[in-house]
């Protein structure tokens, strides 16, 4: 598929006013995105788990206007205006305005809430993109013809436009976004279901968030891809992330989670040290990051419990573990980490199933 391909043909009437909502989850990546082409396009192909209450509700009210000039909208996040948000949108509805022609005959209000607490340094980008596109091509849905799968994929791709990993969280439980060679369906534009076999333990598994930092970070996701333009080691940062993807194949097919722990921490790292290593250089993680990760090795070695971490641009740690050791790992937690969490706080997510609509 081409981008042509989104492009909507003739629509029917358009509708005068109404609603919709949906709810889109966050996801956390296995295989990093970091760096990017021209208009959203990935540097390297990825693969998330796509997360389960961690997730953004978006109401998109629409009434049509008389002109059709300018883009009209107004956000609120938790019921309060938040005019702070406006560039962001205005940007994405510059961005999918060719894919969704009708955006300008509209007044939006958009009126959006997060399930994790505001400000707990989990990026609510993927999962409030996801949740504002899925709306916005539900319109679309009521005046003009598309099946199921079209709107999978556009709605994937829309998303994409607003924040690149917002592809990944319209569908579970796990989602490849960005051209590879051994899959056929792997494409640029749109995150794709993961289309290989994987073994059942990898749909029960956890993600617990150490919120170690709660602030804002100091370099934007939108900087730090940037940093990867002449970046000394971008060539083999990208064709690893290839490697990995050929790697983990068998690894999901398997179930082997040592192999699983080694690919996914050794992402982590590396997205990090491209960081570290960036001119100029910068650095996301704090002291508690280190100290917990310390700590699950040390664990891990021990008490063999196959439980690992991997990081996002942020300090905070998200530690991925199979159902079946959830009471043990969340003791260890208990027990050990929460010390190094910001108010002891932590949220405990798992695998998900992708977006649904709400009304
Ligand atoms: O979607 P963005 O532009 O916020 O970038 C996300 C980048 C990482 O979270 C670090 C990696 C990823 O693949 O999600």
């Amino acid at each position: 598929m081409t981008e042509k391909d989104f492009i909507p043909s003739d629509y029917q009437d358009l509708r005068e006013n109404g609603s919709v909502t949906w709810k889109a989850p966050s996801n956390i990546a296995l295989v990093k995105y970091w760096g990017k082409k021209g208009n959203q396009i990935p540097a390297n192909p990825s693969l998330s788990f796509t997360l389960d209450t961690s997730a953004t509700t978006t109401t998109l009210s629409f009434s049509k206007k008389e002109d059709s000039k300018d883009f009209s909208f107004e956000v609120k996040l938790d019921g309060e205006a938040k005019p702070d948000f406006a560039p962001k949108i205005q940007t994405f509805f510059e961005r999918v305005e060719t894919y969704l022609p009708f955006l300008k005959s509209y007044h939006f209000d958009i009126d959006t809430s997060n399930s994790f607490p505001h400000s707990s340094g989990i990026a609510s980008s993927a999962s409030g993109m996801a949740a504002l596109s899925l709306c916005l091509l539900d319109l679309e849905w009521q005046f003009s013809d598309m099946d199921v799968d079209h709107f999978d994929k556009k709605a994937s791709f829309l998303a994409r436009l607003g924040s690149g990993s917002a592809c990944r969280s319209i569908k579970g439980c796990m989602v490849q976004w960005g051209s590879h060679k051994s899959m056929k369906e792997s494409t640029d534009f749109f995150g794709v279901p993961y289309p290989y076999p994987v073994d059942a333990v990898f749909n029960t598994f956890q993600d617990t968030i150490l919120l170690v930092h709660k602030g804002q970070k100091q370099v934007s996701s939108t900087v730090g891809h940037g940093l990867m333009h002449g970046h000394p080691f971008a060539t083999q940062r990208f064709e690893q992330a290839h490697q990995h993807l050929d790697d983990l194949a068998p690894v999901l097919k398997a179930g082997d989670l040592d192999a699983f722990i080694a690919i996914v921490e050794r992402e982590a790292l590396t997205l990090h040290a491209m960081m570290m290593s960036s001119s100029p250089y910068f650095l996301l993680m704090k002291p508690g990051t280190l100290q917990i990760i310390e700590k699950i090795w040390a664990y891990r070695t021990e008490k063999r419990v196959p439980v690992c971490f991997t990081l996002d641009a942020g300090a905070n740690v998200h530690m991925l573990y199979p159902e079946k050791c959830k009471v043990e790992v969340l003791q260890f937690i208990q027990d050990e980490l929460v010390a190094h969490c910001e108010n002891g706080q932590y949220i405990c997510d798992q695998v998900g199933t992708g977006a649904v609509k709400i009304s």
